[in-house]
């Protein structure tokens, strides 16, 4: 059975030899990734990811902070290797989402559903995780590569304080994007059989 969502996932892997040469524009890009923030399911309906997109010198930006921030805590001999991969592996690149999580969201949850209360952290890391592969699957099938980063917590103060970020957003995932300069490798899976359990 040929299935256009297993297509879709199957394209998406992490690529890490990103360029400019994207045939998008920036809005079309935007629009791209906002909508799949946006249509991408949340406990509660409670939408509580939130995203900074960034293009150009602000992308650029964003780099160079992460490696200035990373020198203050990273020996000089380390931050050699750890340079190289951020500029070519993601300065590199076109543009930069972030993804972040609404701690209000949570809070007014919590408050509101005490019996759930336990669980609305959860959920909203896992919304996050959704919209995250939402992104990733709708560039990769617009043939646009990407990757998925945390140099979180290392760079949320400068980030919220670069881009005017609400203090209740909690910064938990970067996602440098752009044209495709190497394809990825075969990946290996483990047998399906240590996976799933089917019972006809
Ligand atoms: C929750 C999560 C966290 C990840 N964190 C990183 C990361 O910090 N850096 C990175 O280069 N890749 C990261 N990855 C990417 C995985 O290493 C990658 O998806 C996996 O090896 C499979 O390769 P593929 O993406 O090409 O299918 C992460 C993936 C997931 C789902």
């Amino acid at each position: 059975m040929e299935n256009p969502v297993i297509k879709n996932l199957k394209e998406r892997r992490s690529i890490y030899s990103i360029g400019k040469d994207v045939s998008h524009s920036q809005d079309e890009l935007t629009a791209l990734i906002q909508d799949a923030i946006k249509y991408s399911p949340s406990s509660f309906n409670s939408q509580s990811s939130r995203a900074l997109i960034l293009f150009g010198e602000n992308h650029h930006k964003l780099w160079d902070t992460v490696k200035a921030e990373l020198s203050k805590i990273v020996s000089a001999e380390a931050m050699e290797a750890t340079t190289a991969k951020i500029d070519n592996c993601f300065r590199s690149g076109f543009g930069t989402v972030l993804f972040f999580e609404d701690s209000d969201v949570v809070t007014k949850l919590e408050k509101e559903f005490p019996l759930y209360a336990d669980n609305f952290r959860i959920w909203s890391e896992q919304s996050g995780g959704m919209a995250q592969l939402s992104v990733w699957t709708a560039l990769a099938t617009e043939k646009v590569g990407a990757t998925l980063q945390h140099y979180n917590p290392v760079i949320d103060e400068a980030v919220a304080s670069e881009w005017n970020i609400p203090a209740s957003w909690i910064l938990r995932a970067q996602m440098p994007f752009g044209s495709i300069e190497q394809e990825a490798q075969e990946k290996a899976f483990m047998d399906d059989s240590q996976r799933f359990i089917v019972c006809k």
